[in-house]
């Protein structure tokens, strides 16, 4: 048990810069955002989401931000600052990580395995690859239950040991290397991948604009796939840029550091796009996006890239798991923060080592059912979802985010205006405060229940639009 009773504060404004842009870049920007921009109209879908990231997502950044700032405490904590009215809606910031967790720390796993093997291919270990076919070596591992659980937990352990250092010795400390060193290796991978032969129908399929897709209710299902794309991968309505927000001391310009995060998360993922679509093209293979295109396409893809193959293939999966793990880290960070900042108002003691090895084992637990399910193999159906990580993705991200967003919207748009306008201007001209109230008052809540709507919608299949 820690003694002291400080809560812990980012070293420096790059720092917290480096954690947040680490916990907003991640699976989402590598394997969802190309597919869903070449699939959503291509320029025409970029320009809708660089839309809703300055009208939503940098207004809920802000807000939350400066929530977490204000109240210095965790999610749950912070919006019981506010009003006891208010708890649930950080009790819904508490559980959406929770469940994300359980998945996400099997896709961390998997992408250890991966790195794990192209490294194994250039020694001819036996543990490589070995030019199996991308699908077979896929399906081989995930249905060895032992194997992927034990990359769930080593990914999950080493979460563990860095939320366990506290914030600027732990998370800070990391993610100023981790996030620049991802940086470097994704513009090795570019430079390759935009230089194979045939790269440039990647590149069309990719940014091509194609408005058709918006035609007739295409927009609602486009905007939908856009908006619920945009909050994921801001870390918004997690508790995460809450509690981050917290350890901002208040000398730091929240709004511009709100600006900042979404500009480094979109380059990224137009970056992975770069990296991604070229390669895919040119091996000749399906464009597509989730599991099967990060471990399925792309491993046949760096298969046929002969003796260089294993070396992109080691950076590429790599630099995939420094993307999971720092956000792995944020999501853990916040829910870690909520008994502790409670236990260190009650008793004055910092108990962060305990509460991160009780929820980290509770994640563990989690995540090893996750990893038996192997993918929807074993286990009956969860949430009506026959993979149980579509459930848990399902209630998190196309439920308990968009609500959460959109209660958020509400209390602070038109109940309690004031107190983070003031949070916000300590350190801040904030010239666009106009800009702001008004984007949280109207367009965040009707964009965040069109979110819900479209999730809902397209989760059950529903053919609504
Ligand atoms: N933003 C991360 C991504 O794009 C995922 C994430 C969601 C992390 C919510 C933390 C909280 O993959």
């Amino acid at each position: 048990m820690e003694k002291d009773n400080n809560r812990g504060q980012w070293g420096s404004n790059f720092g917290f810069l480096m954690a947040a842009v680490g916990s907003a870049v991640g699976l989402g920007n590598l394997w969802g955002f190309p597919y869903k921009m070449g699939v959503g109209g291509g320029f025409a879908f970029l320009l809708l989401y660089l839309i809703l990231v300055v009208f939503v997502g940098y207004i809920m950044l802000n807000t939350e931000l400066a929530l977490g700032r204000k109240t210095g405490t965790g999610v749950v904590g912070a919006y019981r600052a506010i009003s006891t009215k208010y708890t649930a809606i950080g009790w819904m910031g508490a559980i959406a990580p929770f469940l994300i967790l359980g998945f996400y720390s099997m896709l961390g796993g998997y992408c250890m395995k991966y790195a794990v093997s192209n490294l194994g291919d250039l020694f001819n270990a036996s543990w490589g690859v070995n030019s199996a076919d991308g699908g077979e070596f896929f399906g081989t591992f995930i249905s060895n239950q032992a194997e992927s659980s034990i990359y769930t937990v080593v990914f999950i352990a080493l979460t563990i040991l860095i939320v366990l250092r506290g914030v600027s010795k732990g998370i800070e400390k990391f993610t100023k290397v981790a996030m620049p060193a991802l940086f470097v290796m994704l513009v090795i991978v570019i430079i390759r991948s935009v230089t194979l032969p045939g790269a440039i129908e990647g590149l069309e399929f990719m940014f091509k604009p194609d408005f058709s897709v918006f035609q007739g209710t295409g927009w609602i299902t486009v905007l939908a796939s856009a908006g619920g794309q945009m909050f994921f991968t801001l870390s918004l309505a997690m508790g995460i840029m809450v509690a981050y927000g917290s350890y901002l001391p208040k000398t730091q310009d929240i709004n511009k550091n709100a600006m900042i995060i979404p500009i480094a998360d979109t380059v990224i993922a137009i970056m992975a796009g770069l990296a991604i679509m070229p390669a895919v093209a040119s091996a000749g293979m399906e464009f597509g996006a989730g599991p099967g295109l990060l471990f399925v396409t792309l491993q046949t893809v760096f298969n046929g890239l002969g003796i260089a193959g294993p070396i992109f293939g080691f950076i590429f999966y790599a630099l995939v798991f420094i993307a999971a793990i720092t956000s792995a880290i944020s999501l853990l960070e916040g829910i870690v923060s909520i008994p502790v900042d409670k236990k260190l108002k009650e008793t004055g003691i910092n108990q962060r080592t305990k509460y991160t090895w009780i929820l980290g084992i509770l994640v563990m637990i989690e995540g090893v059912l996750v990893s038996l399910d192997g993918l929807g193999t074993y286990f009956p159906p969860l949430f009506g979802k026959f993979i149980w990580l579509d459930g848990f993705d399902l209630v998190s991200e196309g439920i308990l985010m968009p609500l959460g967003a959109f209660l958020t919207a509400i209390v602070f748009g038109w109940i309690r205006k004031d107190v983070l306008v003031d949070e916000i201007s300590l350190s801040s001209e904030f010239k666009s405060k106009k800009f702001y109230l008004f984007c949280l008052k109207y367009l965040a809540p009707v964009m965040m229940l069109l979110v819900l709507v479209g999730q809902i919608n397209s989760f059950f299949g529903l053919g609504w639009f």
